[in-house]
């Protein structure tokens, strides 16, 4: 039976039963516990958790899936895949276990002539929670089994939770029982034999606490009791259309045959093989389903997820011989079975397949690096008689190549190696450390941070007070010029200045540096920059305006408040273009980068399209919508998990002191994000944010610009000069602009066209002239002619026109030399009559040719070149003559 019959007889079945069919929905839900939707009841979870009203009492579906944690196992057994289609039956307080297990049986068991599975019964086991002596009951009264073929089981199997405080509760499964091929008799644990693949849970308890699948609180019982249940549609299709395993069924089987032509290996002969064909299979099935949904490949979360699939799948397609870019071969098939349900796969294959085919471009550069060493560093190891890779060569083939340690541990274990991972994490780690260290350090004057440390442990870490004030009352405790300690900073000099405490912001989180001033007893310095070189140390670098500084004194510190606000306008700016962003282009869009500074912000995000001109304004609407509601924006401290649950967005490469990190907020949960910056009070303080522009920034990554506060105003008032002076210059109205500069644009051209004409006209005009001033070299006409302002297109016509006017009959040369400047055109024709003498126009280009500094050619009736050299086209023309007499023996 056809996977696609399959999945229509269930929802079927299940409405003659009174259930709503509700379509299977992304697999992305917002959802802070799940990566992926990776269960039918995902959707649902409202109604179960009481959050909210289901506008149904019943309801079925077939939901798209995607489960990784197991995607070592991907090939390896019959049913694991990393994407699956979950059919499901759901009861909202209506009916329980009895209806539920009555429901289940009659569509397995039914013959396949009256719309069921007809799974023969002596082959069907149930199983119960072993505390849940009321299911062995219904389960006896319904099916009529006698008691040894329901199998009790334990927690772990048969207990059913979403993994998080919320609804669970007891379950049956249904096993079918493949024979003793599959393993031993009774043996439940053997899962290939009884192959499970359809799970009814009996939702009925309220758990507080989930620790693991075993130990868990339970807080009481639900106020309504439910049914979510959950059967396979890859498992039923591969025991109906009587294959070996999930990936042999219609949809995907295509697969693994285009895979087979591809590299000439044939499926079913080798085991090793076999799993890389079936890895093929369901990953390209996978990532294709994942980019429908909108991720795009990235290092991180979902997008790593995705780029570990497709990579995966190139390398199988490798290790099966085939090194060609394979996606673009493999993908389309996976569609077109896919496509089959879910018909976007099609509307939307210009996008996925991009971003697909760009993923492996990608991949290939980096394999066809690292191979190579890897397999040189392998040699090595083994030579030497070693068994494992050294940490230093994993983080080689990472930090040169951009091999993830994971693919260095698959190619090792292929090679029959281990990798020291703890030695390869510990570099890492030191990496990271040095490159935040010298990004840091190449912002102060000089790289060695031996002497902020130096001053941090004498002094201890500065009292930061940037979220409290603008100004301070400071002491001097290290004052340093060129990198080491001075005793004093004279009038014009630059340096850096420590001070116990600080209300200027460090440049960090993209935000720049506050500017300001520090005002001593008789001196007055100008801050340039802030930074914080060692963590709990801020750095002011500084311009002595008048005076002196030395070490102790006493200052003023103070934040150019005009600045400070400006940066608070672009930092909160920055945090509502990027809730805007994801408002209009979905959750997927994740910041990759920011920065921001008075009156400009700029936002990098992973994306591979260009947006387009209504995505962009889009995305401006809702910024400035969101400055009009004066939303108010507050922050907390919180710890990292509660951060998470809060919905917060924690961005790749932000490190965070200790336990506690901070989550600003802008309109409640419409933006969460963990940030460091300084922010105004309410949304409409940032005064306007008017975006400027989108562009991509390298590859997977988009950015976007724009002005905030007082100049996202003037941006905008100086666009309006702009369209005043054009709307004078052209006497219209603004809304007229566009159509009069339009219609001038237009008028131009034909105007060009007119003008072109005309010299063409006045070009040919001379042809008859110049044909009647032919010279006689024996029996040929010899036409060799100078025109001035004349390119090669225009020596072309005007040669063509003057050998159609020479005798007919009788040999004809003529020669073009047209000359712009410096450049010089030389163009050649011959007339029947003259070819049949021997003369060929492109000897006669070649031969004068040299002379102006060019080249060319071409046949023998016309040929054409160029040169550089204008003083001799005289010359060239004397010898167009000599070498017609030549030829012609004239
Ligand atoms: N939610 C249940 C499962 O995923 C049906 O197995």
């Amino acid at each position: 039976m056809e996977t696609a019959e399959i999945r229509r007889r269930f929802l079927a079945h299940f409405e003659r039963a009174g259930h709503t069919p509700v379509p299977s929905a992304s697999l992305l839900l917002d959802d802070p516990n799940l990566l992926f939707v990776n269960a039918g009841m995902v959707p649902f979870k409202p109604y179960f958790l009481g959050q909210e009203t289901p506008p149904y009492d019943k309801a079925t579906s077939v939901q798209k899936c995607v489960r990784t944690p197991d995607i070592e196992d991907v090939g390896k057994t019959t049913r694991h895949g990393t994407f699956f289609e979950m059919c499901g039956n759901f009861s909202f307080g209506d009916y329980f276990k009895e209806r539920a297990i009555e429901l289940a049986w009659d569509l397995v068991t039914k013959p396949q002539s009256d719309g069921g599975w007809g799974f023969d019964e002596a082959r069907l086991y149930p199983s119960v929670y072993v505390d849940d002596p009321e299911a062995v009951a219904l389960w006896r009264k319904i099916t009529g089994l006698p008691d040894d073929r329901i199998a009790r089981l334990g927690k772990s199997e048969n207990y059913w939770s979403m993994g998080v405080p919320g609804p669970g509760g007891p379950c049956s499964e249904i096993l079918i029982d493949r024979g003793p091929a599959y393993g031993a008799d009774g043996d439940f644990s053997a899962e290939d034999r009884y192959l499970e693949f359809w799970n009814l849970v009996f939702m009925q308890d309220e758990l507080s606490a989930v620790r693991s699948k075993e130990d868990f609180d339970i807080a009481g019982s639900l106020p309504k009791k439910n049914i979510d249940t959950g059967m396979g549609l890859e498992r039923v299709a591969f025991m109906t259309q009587g294959v070996e395993n999930m990936y042999e069924i219609d949809v995907m089987f295509p697969v693994i045959r285009m895979a087979e032509q591809l590299s000439g290996r044939r499926y079913g002969a080798d085991p090793v093989d076999d799993v890389r064909f079936r890895v093929v299979a369901d990953h390209v099935r996978s990532g294709m389903m994942l980019i429908g949904d909108g991720v795009t490949p990235g290092n991180e979360a979902r997008g790593y997820v995705l780029r570990r699939l497709l990579r995966r799948a190139v390398r199988s397609m490798r290790l099966l011989g085939y090194e060609d870019p394979a996606l673009p071969e493999l993908m389309p098939v996976s569609r077109d079975k896919m496509g089959e349900t879910y018909t976007d796969l099609h509307t939307d294959w210009d996008r996925i397949s991009r971003v697909a085919f760009a993923e492996e471009e990608a991949f290939r550069k980096t394999l066809q690096a690292g191979t190579h060493i890897f397999d040189l560093a392998a040699g090595q190891v083994k030579q030497a008689g070693g068994t494992r890779l050294a940490g230093d060569q994993a983080f080689a083939l990472h930090d040169t190549y951009g091999f993830p340690i994971d693919l260095t541990l698959e190619m090792a274990s292929e090679a029959g190696l281990s990798v020291d991972e703890e030695g390869f994490r510990a570099l890492m780690g030191e990496q990271r450390q040095r490159a935040k260290d010298d990004a840091r350090s190449k912002k102060g004057q000089h790289a060695d941070t031996g002497v902020y440390r130096g001053i941090l442990d004498g002094h201890g870490p500065t009292e930061w007070l940037a979220y409290e004030t603008l100004e301070t009352e400071s002491r001097v405790l290290a004052v340093l010029a060129g990198g080491v300690g001075v005793p004093v900073l004279r009038e014009g000099e630059v340096g850096e200045v420590v001070l116990d405490r600080t209300p200027f912001y460090a440049e960090s989180g993209g935000q720049v540096a506050d500017a300001g001033r520090l005002v001593a007893d008789g001196a007055l310095l100008e801050v340039l920059d802030v930074q914080r070189p060692v963590r709990g140390l801020v750095v002011h670098q500084v311009r002595v305006l008048e005076g002196e500084l030395v070490q102790d004194a006493t200052l003023h510190a103070r934040v150019d408040p005009a600045w400070r606000t400006g940066a608070r306008q672009a930092h909160s700016g920055t945090h509502v273009v990027h809730a805007a962003l994801r408002e209009v282009l979905g959750p997927s869009a994740l910041q990759s980068g920011s920065y921001n500074r008075p009156g400009y912000l700029r936002l990098d995000f992973g994306w591979t399209t260009a947006l387009d001109p209504d995505q962009v304004r889009q995305i401006e609407q809702v910024s400035n919508a969101a400055l009009r509601a004066d939303l108010p924006v507050g922050w907390q401290y919180m710890t990292l998990p509660e951060a998470k649950d809060w919905g917060a967005i924690a961005l790749f490469g932000e490190t965070y002191d200790n336990t506690k990190v901070r989550v600003v907020e802008i309109g409640g949960p419409w933006s969460r994000e963990l940030c460091g910056g300084t922010h105004v009070d309410h949304s409409s303080q940032i005064g306007t944010i008017v975006v400027t522009g989108e562009a991509s920034v390298g590859s997977g990554n988009r950015r976007i610009e724009a002005h905030t506060g007082i100049e996202g105003f003037d941006y905008l008032a100086r666009e309006r000069d702009v369209v005043g002076q054009l709307t004078t210059l052209l006497k219209t109205r603004p809304d007229d602009l566009v159509g009069r500069v339009g219609d001038l644009v237009e008028r131009l051209r034909a105007a060009e066209k007119e003008v072109e004409k005309a010299r063409l006209a006045q070009l040919l005009a001379g042809g008859e002239t110049i044909a009647a001033q032919a010279r006689q070299v024996g029996p040929v006409h010899v036409v060799a002619h100078r025109v001035d302002g004349a390119g090669g297109g225009d020596a072309r016509t005007l040669a063509m026109d003057v050998r159609g006017r020479l005798p007919q009959g009788e040999p004809g040369v003529v020669v073009v030399i047209g000359v712009v400047d410096d450049k010089v055109a030389v163009v050649a024709a011959t007339n029947d009559a003259a070819r049949e003498r021997g003369l060929s126009a492109n000897d006669l280009v070649r031969a004068v040719g040299p002379l102006v500094g060019g080249k060319g050619g071409g046949k023998a009736d016309v040929a054409q070149g160029g040169g550089t050299d204008a003083s001799r086209v005289g010359e060239a023309l004397d010898l167009v003559v000599a070498e017609v007499g030549r030829t012609a023996g004239a």
